[in-house]
């Protein structure tokens, strides 16, 4: 019975997840919801989701009041996921198949336990503290991504880079300081009044020299840089823009990109909704294909990072 739990007790809610379910977990469900008034404050089933608010975490599991514990099987889990609660920074996979590994689910405690292990430098905080009070500040990376992105950067020892979607500049200052100053940096963003801040920032960071801002539609700037003859001169690219044109402005990189270098996606997970059956809006069933191509990809291997909104970062093969 491949299910996962999800738990956490700042909300007091756990999710019984199944991507479909099975006769013998519709009956379990059934079950869990005629004990509602004893153990449960709410049920909510559908076909392929159930939903189980609990009461009492401490609740017996050999309660003979629920067949669901009659298994020992069912008990282990029911444990599992009553353990699961008191931790509740814990995602538990209990699907057999990935061996019951336990991993991190970033709950807000957690994730500013994160943000203080950030060296996030001081141009990049008053950029970040500036742009807090503009319109789609919630667009700026995360300090914990911008510091991977040019933790990449540095490790690949890049020398030319290119951004895709700017904004006020966050990632692309990120980038620019861990350039080496002969490096180059190619900033596309259609919003003028953004990349201004943008420009102001390179500038008072002192590493306006080593990016080239571009206004203007980024498949545009993209084009004219292969019709340039810089296709294969590039090492990294990071694409933060319109979610819809992924798979265009990723087969332009492709091209711009040399093989070993990177091309970095931001938002893959897109507020976990392209986990969700249930959400099938435009952008987020264009962040789902996408990600399944890259997946068929053989012209990159790709790792799909849980950070910020989920980052893929593909190597070119
Ligand atoms: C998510 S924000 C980028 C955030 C940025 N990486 C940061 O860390 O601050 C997306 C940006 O992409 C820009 N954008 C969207 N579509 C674009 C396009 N077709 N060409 C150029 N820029 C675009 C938007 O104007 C917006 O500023």
């Amino acid at each position: 019975m491949p299910t996962n739990f999800i738990a956490n007790t700042s909300i007091n809610m756990v999710f019984l997840h199944n991507g479909s379910m099975l006769p013998r977990e519709a009956a379990v469900a059934s079950l869990l919801r005629t004990t509602s008034s004893d153990s449960f404050s709410s049920t909510v089933i559908t076909n392929i989701t159930l939903h189980v608010t609990p009461q009492k975490w401490n609740c017996s599991v050999s309660s003979p009041c629920c067949p669901f514990f009659n298994s020992k099987r069912s008990r282990c889990k029911w444990k599992r996921l009553v353990r699961s609660c008191s931790t509740s920074e814990l995602v538990i996979s209990s699907d057999e198949n990935y061996g019951n590994k336990q991993v991190v689910g970033l709950t807000p405690r957690l994730y500013d336990y994160v943000l203080k292990n950030v060296r996030e430098p001081e141009i990049l905080r008053q950029l970040r503290e500036e742009t807090a009070s503009m319109c789609g500040s919630q667009m700026q990376v995360s300090p914990d991504q911008a510091q991977l992105l040019a933790m990449l950067v540095q490790i690949l020892g890049a020398e030319r880079c290119i951004e895709v979607g700017v904004y006020t500049g966050y990632s692309s200052l990120a980038t620019a300081l861990v350039l080496p100053e002969s490096g180059h940096l190619v900033a596309c963003e259609r919003d003028a009044i953004s990349l201004d801040v943008a420009k102001k920032y390179y500038q008072l960071a002192g590493v306006s020299h080593k990016v080239d801002a571009k206004l203007g539609l980024a498949i545009d700037s993209l084009e004219s840089l292969i019709l340039n003859g810089e296709a294969g001169s590039y090492d990294f690219a990071f694409i933060d823009a319109e979610k819809r044109m992924n798979g265009e402005y990723f087969e332009l990189l492709l091209q711009l990109v040399r093989v070993g270098g990177l091309i970095v996606i931001d938002n893959v997970l897109w507020h976990g909704k392209v986990s969700d059956p249930l959400v099938n809006d435009p952008k987020t069933i264009s962040i789902r294909n996408f990600n399944e191509q890259l997946m068929e990809d053989r012209r990159i291997s790709t790792s799909m990072v849980p950070i910020g909104d989920g980052m893929t970062i593909c190597r070119k093969r």
